[in-house]
């Protein structure tokens, strides 16, 4: 019997019984990525990342095809374009983007960052911004006494609101009477999704269970009081998470002095962007911190947050420990969490016995020397 023929279930379901349960036809899954190389820099490490990436895919039993896109400032100065409707059109169909930097130094600063980067996280719903802070083993931490036990937590960031919004104006500009409005959006809506994504995470990640709402209610008494009622009125839906709260400016101090507090940190668009860039640097710096830009229901995209770092393009100096640890945040999201964890695994064993200072030019290795020994992990 055809399983469309046991009745009522749609398509994606018949396919995940099709494959799952040793029906008609065991295929191996394939998944579909755009890969956005990107500017600067970005190249180098997408490079590394896909390398890894089909290690891991056979090592597991999947495979991966990718494609490439050439969004990015050097298009923009071919062309005027940074991603058109179409652009956008297509890049529905994959099962996850793959991105590596954006940032042109002949570009002025906000064109592809605004065009690129925050116009596909918009346009593609991608609501969650998930960036783990993780100290790994043999990583150099700039604070004292503080170890790999001491920082693990995950800061979630409100990917689509806030001021990133891009609401506001400007009035007389140029004049001494100029007005400038930069307006904070927060929905019931869009503040809603996040922090029960964010329970949801902290409840699977089955750590110390406890969800910190970073935000501001002392002085931003119109959106952080929506927050916060919303908050605390999920929180009761979920009895087995600690629901905690702290102002950002208390958190950059904990941060520095008791990260080990932490667990799961949910915060808007604004704090979550200034808070993770501090959160980088206790976990050894840029060179090996990733994100993911989520839309749970559809297409993700995943990045080192990082930027382009033109000084270092084309040099074979950058860490590519970031993006490639972007590559397994990747594979968990679209459903293989065991390849996930191994890119994970494989570059903690990087950490542990190959670099200790994760900067640009202090690894002691290449940018493709790295992306070997990962690789070498990968298969044993
Ligand atoms: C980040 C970056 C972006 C942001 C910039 C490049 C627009 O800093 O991903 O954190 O502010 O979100
Ligand atoms: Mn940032």
């Amino acid at each position: 019997m055809l399983i469309s023929e046991q009745g009522g279930y749609s398509r994606e379901v018949l396919k995940y019984l099709d494959n799952g349960t040793g029906g008609r036809k065991i295929m191996s899954k394939s998944y579909k990525i755009a890969v956005i190389p990107g500017d600067g820099t970005g190249p180098e490490v997408i490079a590394e990342g896909v390398k890894v990436l089909n290690h891991v895919a056979d090592k597991n039993g999947f495979s991966i095809k990718m494609d490439f896109m050439d969004f990015g400032g050097d298009r923009y100065l071919r062309t005027g374009d940074t991603i058109t409707d179409n652009d956008i059109k297509e890049l529905r169909n994959y099962d996850a983007i793959y991105l590596g930097a954006i940032g042109h130094p002949d570009v002025k600063p906000g064109i592809l960052e605004k065009g690129i980067l925050l116009r596909l996280r918009f346009e593609l719903d991608q609501y969650i911004n998930l960036r783990p802070v993780k100290l790994y083993p043999g990583v150099e931490c700039p604070l004292k006494g503080k170890d790999p036990e001491h920082i693990d937590f995950v800061v979630v960031r409100e990917n689509t609101e806030g001021l990133y919004s891009g609401a506001g104006g400007v009035l007389k500009k140029g004049t001494p009477d100029e007005i400038a409005v930069q307006e904070s959006i927060n929905t019931r809506k869009g503040v809603e999704r996040c922090i029960r994504f964010a329970f949801e995470y902290c409840r699977k990640r089955n750590k110390r269970k406890k969800l910190t709402l970073c935000g501001k209610t002392n002085v931003l008494t119109f959106a952080f009081d929506l927050w916060e009622r919303a908050f605390y009125e999920i929180a009761k839906e979920y009895p087995d998470i600690e629901a905690d709260y702290a102002h950002v400016d208390a958190i950059t101090m904990w941060f520095v002095k008791n990260p080990e507090w932490f667990d799961v940190i949910v915060t808007d668009n604004m704090f979550g962007d200034i808070i993770t860039d501090l959160g980088a640097m206790i976990q050894g710096g840029m060179g090996i911190a990733a994100g993911g830009n989520i839309n749970p229901e559809g297409v993700s995209m995943f990045e080192p947050i990082g930027g382009s770092a033109p000084k270092y393009t084309g040099k074979n100096m950058i860490n590519p420990l970031a993006s490639i640890c972007a590559a397994g945040l990747m594979l968990e999201q679209v459903g293989q969490e065991k390849a996930g964890k191994a890119i994970e695994k494989a570059v903690m064993l990087v950490t542990e016995k190959h670099i200790k200072n994760l900067a640009a030019g202090k690894m002691g290795h290449s940018t493709t020397e790295i992306g070997d020994l990962v690789v070498k992990y990968i298969k044993e």
